[in-house]
Parts: C-alpha cells; sequence; structure tokens
C-alpha cells in the first residue's frame, strides 16, 4: 500500500528535469500529462494544468546531516538559507525553491523516527552493526520485528525457524567470548538474538534457520535496528548454555540494538558484472 500526493502544474517538462537531475528523483512514471516522481518512497506527481499549486512545502528527508549539507552544496543558488537546527522541530534542514516557486525542504531528523525505508534502500544501506547506543528496544519495537519475520520462506512451509531473545547481560557476555574478536560485537548490543531450527519440522532445517536470519536482520533494519551476523554460533556449548536442544540448529546469535551511527560507508563491494557468470 502507498500513495501519492499530486501537485497542479504549468512547467511539467522543466519540473521533470528539476526533481530528476537536480534532486535525485527518479521518474516512477510517465502518463500523457501527468508525471510522477519517486524519492526514496515518496511518491509525488505534477499534472500539467493552466494554473500551478505552489502551497504546502515538498519535504526530502536524509538519514544523515551530511547529506542535507551535499544537498546545500548542490542547491546553493535556490537556496532560500543555508542549513541549521530547528530546535522545535529537532531536525537539521535548509529550504529552497524549485522552477515554479514551490518550497522544497531538505532535512534530516535529530531524533528517532519510525521505519521508512523502500525496499531498495533497505537492500542498499544494510550494514553489519557492531557500535550500539544504550537506548532501549522496546517489547512493542521487538514484536513488531519478530511478526515481520514469519513471512520468511521455508522448505515446504514447514516454519522450522525460531528466534530466541537473550536479555542477562552475562549470557550475553559468555557468548561474546566464545569466538573472540569476531563474536566480541555480541556485548555491545541491548540484546542479542539466536536465530534457530528445528530438524523435527523441516529436512531442509539449516537452509530454513540461514533464510529467517537474514529476514529478521533485513526487518530489523527497516525498524532502524541495527544486527551482525555471527558465524559459527552452532555449537554445543552455545547450545547448552541457551537451553537449545542439541540436534536443533544455530544460525547465527546476532546483537541487537540502536546504530551508533546509521551512515556507515559500505565495505567495497564487486562490481555487478563480477556476480554474473555466462
Ligand atoms: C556467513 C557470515 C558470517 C559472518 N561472520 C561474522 C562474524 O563472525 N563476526 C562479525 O563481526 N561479522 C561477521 N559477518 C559480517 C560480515 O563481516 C559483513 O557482512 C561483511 O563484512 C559485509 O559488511 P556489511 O554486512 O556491512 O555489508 C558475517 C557475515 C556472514 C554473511
Amino acid at each position: 500500500m502507498s500513495g501519492i500526493v499530486f501537485f497542479k502544474s504549468r512547467k511539467l517538462a522543466g519540473l521533470r528535469e528539476f526533481y530528476q537531475n537536480k534532486v535525485g528523483c527518479e521518474v516512477w512514471l510517465q502518463q500523457e500529462d501527468c508525471i510522477i516522481m519517486r524519492h526514496g518512497n515518496f511518491l509525488f506527481g505534477f499534472c500539467q494544468r493552466d494554473e500551478a499549486d505552489t502551497g504546502g512545502i515538498i519535504t526530502f528527508f536524509f538519514d544523515h546531516k551530511d547529506e542535507v549539507d551535499q544537498a546545500y552544496a548542490r542547491h546553493k543558488e535556490i537556496a532560500i538559507n543555508k542549513p541549521s537546527h530547528s530546535d522545535k522541530y529537532r531536525i537539521y534542514n535548509f529550504f529552497a525553491r524549485d522552477p515554479e516557486g514551490r518550497i522544497i525542504e531538505f532535512q534530516q531528523f535529530e531524533h528517532r523516527v519510525a521505519h521508512y525505508l523502500s525496499g531498495a534502500e533497505l537492500l542498499l544501506k544494510r550494514r553489519s552493526i557492531r557500535e550500539f547506543t544504550d537506548e532501549e528496544v522496546t517489547d512493542e519495537t521487538i514484536g513488531q520485528l519478530l511478526d515481520n519475520c514469519r513471512y520468511a520462506p521455508t522448505s515446504m512451509n514447514s516454519q522450522s525457524y525460531y528466534f530466541k531473545l537473550i536479555k542477562d547481560h552475562r549470557t550475553i557476555d559468555w557468548l561474546s567470548q566464545t569466538r573472540g574478536k569476531s563474536s566480541s560485537p555480541i556485548a555491545r548490543g541491548r540484546l542479542a538474538v539466536a536465530i534457530c531450527a528445528d530438524p523435527a519440522l523441516s529436512r531442509r532445517h539449516v537452509q530454513d534457520g540461514c533464510i529467517a536470519a537474514y529476514h529478521f536482520l533485513l526487518a530489523a533494519w527497516s525498524f532502524g535496528l541495527g544486527t551482525c551476523w555471527i558465524a559459527a554460533m552452532d555449537r554445543d556449548d552455545v547450545k547448552e548454555k541457551l537451553g537449545i536442544p542439541v540436534d536443533h540448529y544455530v544460525a547465527t546469535v546476532t546483537p541487537l540494538g540502536y546504530p551508533q551511527d546509521s551512515f556507515i560507508k559500505p565495505p567495497r563491494k564487486k562490481d555487478l558484472s563480477e556476480f554474473i557468470v555466462s
């Protein structure tokens, strides 16, 4: 489910050029006399008419203050003010005008906001997080997150995976020490989550568990929560400590918490052509 805000315009072609080339929006749909643009998961459209709607404000928001500064550097000549902090709204922003005089705003929220990422952004921006803030992850958020994970694919819809939440600090510390530096991020989360699968429910429980774990990583990121896949946790001592039956599979034990910095530069990734073999 989504939605679109439409504005009347007298300069459709100019607006398309501006929002596409200057603001970095994509053309989502071109109709006969209307054009719909996309910025992240924000859809907004313009329709060619005899008069233009120029009221209101079109706001584009970014994850990081630097992105607002970069937008300002690109839009200096149309900017109304320099980027600044607003104590009232707890945002960092500046205003500019589009070619029809509409006010547009570029901003970053300086506080946590509810999840909003588009599918593509979720895939591109998820990062392994190894440093977390002290902010509590509420049971309500964890509940919503796990609810979204119920739709992970499983062999023959066996739904053989399950999640074990670990909140006890001594257990978290113990887990973080099992594999030295590799497992150390576990200690830095607000809690840890073991993602497991039951062989009694599926012959493909290892695959089910791994897919569910990655589903969890992505779902967590959509809530602004960081995770880090910690490998080789399918160990007898880990299962004994967590009360997990020894024949069950532990896909990973991940820390969970709000990232200290959610704007992490991705590590080097291969070019698309290197992932495709003919
Ligand atoms: C199978 C697997 C095992 C991993 N094991 C560890 C680990 O033991 N410790 C750790 O800190 N990160 C671990 N990672 C995270 C990777 O280091 C990380 O995904 C990779 O560097 C790419 O970074 P990104 O996830 O931010 O794109 C693992 C990831 C995968 C998929």
